[in-house]
C-alpha cells in the first residue's frame, strides 16, 4: 500500500516538474521519468533531492545506482533529470520539512 502511494506521489511531482526539464528532449525527460518511478520508488518513499545538498546526493545516487541495478546510460539520464529539477527548484533557497 505504501508503494502505492508512493507512486502517486511521484507521479504528481513528475508531472508538475516535466514542463521545466527544459534541458532533456521529450523522450530524454519521458525515459528519465519512466527509471525514476520504475527504479527508485521500489524500494522507499521518494526522497527530494531539493532536501540534500549536490555532494550528499551524488553519493547517494553512486549508492542507488547500484541498488536499483541503473546501466550507465540510466545512470547518466536519470542524474541530468534530477538535475534540472533540483536548479529550478532551489533558485528561491525555499527549503522543505
Ligand atoms: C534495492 C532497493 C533500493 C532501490 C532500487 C533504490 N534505493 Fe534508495 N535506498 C535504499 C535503502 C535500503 C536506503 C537506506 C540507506 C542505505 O542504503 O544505507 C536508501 C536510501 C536512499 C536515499 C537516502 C535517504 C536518507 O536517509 O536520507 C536516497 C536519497 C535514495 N535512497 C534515493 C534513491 C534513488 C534516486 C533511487 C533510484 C536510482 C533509489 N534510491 C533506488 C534502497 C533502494
Amino acid at each position: 500500500m505504501q508503494s502505492v502511494v508512493s507512486m502517486i506521489v511521484v507521479s504528481l511531482l513528475l508531472v508538475t516538474t516535466a514542463s521545466r526539464a527544459a534541458d532533456l528532449t521529450e523522450k530524454e525527460t519521458k525515459a528519465a521519468k519512466k527509471i525514476y518511478t520504475a527504479k527508485c520508488a521500489k524500494c522507499h518513499k521518494f526522497y527530494d533531492p531539493n532536501d540534500y545538498n549536490s555532494e550528499e546526493w551524488q553519493s547517494w545516487m553512486v549508492k542507488m545506482n547500484k541498488k536499483a541495478k541503473l546501466k550507465p546510460d540510466q545512470a547518466e539520464l536519470l542524474s541530468r533529470y534530477i538535475d534540472t529539477i533540483r536548479t529550478t527548484e532551489k533558485v528561491d533557497g525555499k527549503k522543505r520539512g
